[in-house]
């Protein structure tokens, strides 16, 4: 199976209104997405989602929240849930990220709540996993994803069932905005360890229809060395993102 490679922006706490939208005009102007091979995702900032949207239109691009509660109504002061992210014009939500984890205690436990929730409005969770420089050099890494993905994903593998749109990111905490990038070989390492494990939880159909993008430091240059590898089905990309010339270089990868 063919799997249509995924470039999404995580915007993250940047960017103003009139940048956000001049960054979106700009990737729907450039590209048409009907035409390439490749789906474009952004993830703007709550307050931006709606207007983003109605600049995106029908270009394709996809609109993803960097984030949702587990609930889908009711007393929970500051948080959005995955009907508002769907009502604004979302069709992702981007899950577990490491920085929702590391900084705002984010266990495996909520996050595993949060994709049930998606899935039942029919959201599709990017579900995030990856190590830590320590984890990684005390020979961890193997067993951290695992540990990750069996978790996060808990209720999935009781039911054993997975949306094949499902996405999955691979983001080593080490490489996210520090410029350091994970090999291409030490990625493709991984995202075959975690296809390995759609395999065996949710079968041979599952593994090959669900995306495993790469996050941590992509950039222009090192993107289609990064998406060459077999197991490499997109990128998720922080601060080249958040420039059009940048973001649009990485959409044109393969060209
Ligand atoms: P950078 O591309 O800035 O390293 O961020 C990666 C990331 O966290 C995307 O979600």
């Amino acid at each position: 199976m063919t799997r249509t490679p995924l470039i999404a922006g995580n915007w993250k706490m940047n960017l103003n209104m009139g940048e956000a939208i001049d960054l979106v005009q700009a990737i729907k102007a450039d590209i048409d997405v009907s035409k390439k091979d490749v789906d474009v995702l952004v993830a703007p900032p709550f307050t931006y989602i709606s207007e983003v949207a109605r600049t995106v239109d029908k270009s394709g691009i996809l609109i993803a929240g960097q984030n949702m509660h587990w609930d889908h109504s009711g007393a929970y002061t500051g948080e959005i849930s995955a009907y508002m992210l769907q009502d604004t014009g979302c069709t992702h939500v981007i899950l577990g990220h490491s920085e929702r984890r590391n900084l705002f205690g984010e266990t495996d436990e909520i996050i595993d709540r949060k994709v049930k929730a998606a899935l039942e409005r029919g959201l599709v969770p990017i579900v995030c996993v990856g190590e830590t420089l320590e984890q990684r050099e005390k020979g961890k890494t193997f067993d951290v994803i695992k540990d990750q993905l069996n978790m996060s994903l808990d209720n999935l593998k009781k039911n054993k069932s997975m949306p094949p749109s499902t996405v999955l990111a691979y983001e080593p905490v080490w490489a996210i905005g520090t410029g350091k990038t994970a090999s291409p070989e030490q990625a493709q390492e991984v995202h075959a360890f975690i296809r390995t494990w759609l395999n065996k939880n949710f079968g041979p159909n599952i593994a090959s229809s669900v995306r495993i993008l790469y996050g941590g430091s992509v950039k222009p240059t090192n993107a289609a060395e990064l998406m060459s590898q077999q197991d490499i089905d997109g990128a998720l990309i922080g601060g080249a993102s958040l420039k059009a010339d940048s973001f649009i270089k990485i959409i044109h990868y393969n060209d």
